[in-house]
């Protein structure tokens, strides 16, 4: 597996640039899946058909990933940039980022004078190697992700994008281990999630499910001075029950708990103050969906070295799989 974390993490795709991501997770979900279809803003979705007795389950894994997008060149050929997504200065002096054409630049920010303070994003800027805004091979509206080689160190997973290819992994995995279901299951390979959960709410509008199931990272409180939060590394799966955009459906974490015990699945209890994920989106999509989300534990978030643990990511495809080869009520 970890062959394909490898390619799906080091794989260039920042929000509304997840072409590639799509091209390199389409071959691997071919042979297990019942339909294959790309929505018009790029949602790769793979249906998995049921016996007739189940639900229809729309599970929710994106592909995008933040990055920084140029917005004007200098004179002398620096690009200034703005976010895709939560990019936070202080990750940044001397990152290398990566454009669409494999192109690398490094991010660099105007001459620090106090350094206990950072500038603002727009006092940083990307070095290309132009040496004028003319021969500068870079463009206004040019993307790029960061560039971070995948590290596998012992149980530890660590990558400049594990939020959330390693969620992408985690679906299709799931995928290949289940056999048979009683549901019309939707694996939905989400685009622009960090700008907002943007392509699952157009995919959750189309398919229009009972039961949502985002996969996710979670942040950790297991760090130094983290947010007191009762998530840690490698102690399992984490079932969501709320973040900053949404209550998980009641329902649906009692059922995960239960069928998580049965499977002798380790799993967390996930309460974070701050963000959200696709699962909002199919909640309040149309008419509302019974939603919820199963988390990878993942420290460091946003930076590009996330780090999630092996063991939590295979309890998460477990669980996955409990849920969607057994009946669900909620
Ligand atoms: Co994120
Ligand atoms: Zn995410």
């Amino acid at each position: 597996m970890n062959d394909l974390i490898k390619k799906l993490v080091e794989a260039y795709g920042p929000s509304g640039f997840e072409d590639h991501i799509r091209d390199l997770i389409h071959p691997e979900i071919e042979s297990f899946a019942d339909e294959i279809s790309v929505d018009a803003m790029g949602n790769l979705i793979a249906r998995k058909k049921g016996d007739g007795s189940g639900l229809k389950v729309m599970v929710a894994a994106h592909m995008d990933e933040i990055g920084v997008m140029v917005t004007h060149i200098t004179e002398e050929g620096f690009c200034r940039f703005t976010n895709i997504g939560g990019v936070y200065a202080h990750t940044l002096l001397g990152s290398r980022v990566q454009f669409g054409d494999g192109r690398v630049g490094i991010i660099y920010s105007d001459r620090i004078t106090d350094r206990s303070k950072v500038h603002g994003l727009d006092k940083h800027y990307i070095d290309v190697g132009a040496t004028s805004r003319k021969e500068c091979p870079v463009q206004v509206g040019d993307a790029a992700g960061f560039k971070r080689e995948f590290v596998s160190s012992g149980k530890m997973l660590i990558a400049k994008s594990m939020d959330d290819r390693i969620g992408c992994v985690v679906a299709i995995e799931a995928l290949k281990r289940l056999k048979k279901t009683p549901h019309d299951i939707y694996i939905v390979f989400s685009v622009q999630e960090e700008v907002g959960t943007r392509g699952a709410q157009a995919a959750a509008n189309h398919i229009d499910p009972d039961v949502g199931i985002a996969l996710d990272v979670t942040t950790t409180g297991d760090i130094p001075e983290a947010i007191p939060m009762a998530v840690s590394l490698g102690k399992g799966a984490a079932i969501k029950v709320k973040d900053a955009g949404m209550i998980a459906h009641h329902g649906l974490v009692q059922l995960m708990k239960k069928r998580a015990e049965a499977a002798k699945i380790p799993y967390q209890l996930e309460v974070l103050t701050g963000g959200s994920t696709d699962a909002r989106s199919i909640q309040i999509a149309n008419a509302g969906a019974a939603a919820g989300c199963i988390s990878i534990p993942c420290r460091y978030v946003h930076s590009q070295s996330e780090s999630v643990h092996a063991d939590d990511v295979e309890n998460a495809i477990k669980l996955l799989v409990e849920l969607l080869a057994k009946p669900i009520t909620v």
